[in-house]
């Protein structure tokens, strides 16, 4: 592991969790993966779309041109219109209910396959975080 004095800066981070409640004097974004998901764009991106969505979405070859590591994913997605169906874009802020992201996560989108391609589907506790981080504006 690479927790030397990271670690015990976490500590002190220990209460966080919950909407919106990260980032402690040093301004961590909440983005460790050995602590609970948060509705933050960080720790979303550490939980999801890192060791789920980029298996795919990645590269040159990443399906629609939407890539989800952490260097792209939020460039790719914010006020971005869908390849799918334009009319909608990836994240809408303030409007999970028509960010395309959610659609695909959920299930209902006009176009193509339940996301993650394949399953296992993300759980509804996962799920609402992201609608919250996209609901409270989708802050980086
Ligand atoms: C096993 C490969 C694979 C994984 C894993 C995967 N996807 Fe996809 N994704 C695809 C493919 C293939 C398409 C295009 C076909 C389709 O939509 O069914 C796609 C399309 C999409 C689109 C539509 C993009 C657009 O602009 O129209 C979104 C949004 C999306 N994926 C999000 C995700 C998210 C979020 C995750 C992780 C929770 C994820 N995907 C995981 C393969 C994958």
């Amino acid at each position: 592991m690479r927790l030397g004095t990271l670690g015990a800066v976490l500590v002190g981070m220990a209460g966080c969790g919950g909407g919106g409640g990260y980032g402690g004097p040093g301004g961590m974004p909440g983005g460790d993966p050995n602590m609970p998901m948060t509705a933050t764009f960080s720790s979303i991106q550490t939980h999801v779309f890192t060791p789920i969505c980029s298996a795919c979405h990645a590269g040159a070859a990443a399906p629609q041109g939407l890539k989800l590591d952490a260097a792209n994913s939020y460039m790719m997605l914010v006020n971005v219109a869908s390849a799918e169906v334009p009319s909608i874009k990836r994240v809408a802020p303030g409007d999970s209910a028509n960010s395309y992201i959610v659609q695909k996560i959920e299930g209902h989108a006009a176009v193509g396959a339940r996301m993650p391609f394949g399953g296992p589907y993300l759980d509804a506790t996962t799920i609402g975080l992201i609608r919250q981080w996209i609901d409270n504006g989708a802050p980086r």
